[in-house]
């Protein structure tokens, strides 16, 4: 990622955070618009789970700068997502309905630019989390 994308993933997630509940909101109900079986992979509670998504994209968005830090958590990360039953295609669905969301709660701010940062972005951790997913050993 440039320096630049990483500005605007930034910046634009400053933007969301304080609005972090409504954010999940939006998010889970895209989500299972898109795809309502998922809702059978989530056994906790929503509100506190939006949370904690909205907490680790800040985790990863301050991050972004010294990823190299950071990749162990996110490949555990992954490796938990395994045992949740967390395919790899899941991940394309969640990426959009993210995407959606941003779109959603940055409105005009959410410019090409920013789109292609957090596209960027997602796309790094959702790979890292795959492969971590696929080394794992309970989910082999
Ligand atoms: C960059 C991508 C993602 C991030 C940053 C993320 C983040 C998190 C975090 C922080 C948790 C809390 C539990 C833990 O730390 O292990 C969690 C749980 C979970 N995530 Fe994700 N996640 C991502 C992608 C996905 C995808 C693609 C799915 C598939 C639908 C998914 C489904 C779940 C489920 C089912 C749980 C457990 C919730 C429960 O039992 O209530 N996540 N995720």
């Amino acid at each position: 990622m440039t320096n630049e994308q990483i500005e605007l993933v930034t910046k634009s997630f400053e933007k969301i955070a304080p609005r972090a509940d409504e954010a999940a909101a939006l998010f889970y109900n895209r989500l299972f618009e898109l795809d309502p079986a998922l809702m059978n992979l989530f056994k906790g509670d929503l509100s506190e789970q939006g949370l904690k998504l909205i907490h680790m994209i800040g985790v990863a968005v301050n991050g972004l700068s010294r990823i190299d830090d950071i990749l162990p958590a996110v490949r555990s990360l992954g490796a938990r997502h395994a045992v949740y039953g967390v395919k790899d295609a899941h991940y394309e669905t969640v990426g959009s309905a993210l995407l959606w969301t941003l779109a959603k709660g940055l409105g005009p701010d959410f410019t090409e630019e920013t789109k292609e940062a957090w596209n960027t972005a997602y796309s790094l951790l959702a790979r890292t989390m795959k492969e971590a997913a696929r080394t794992a050993e309970f989910a082999r």
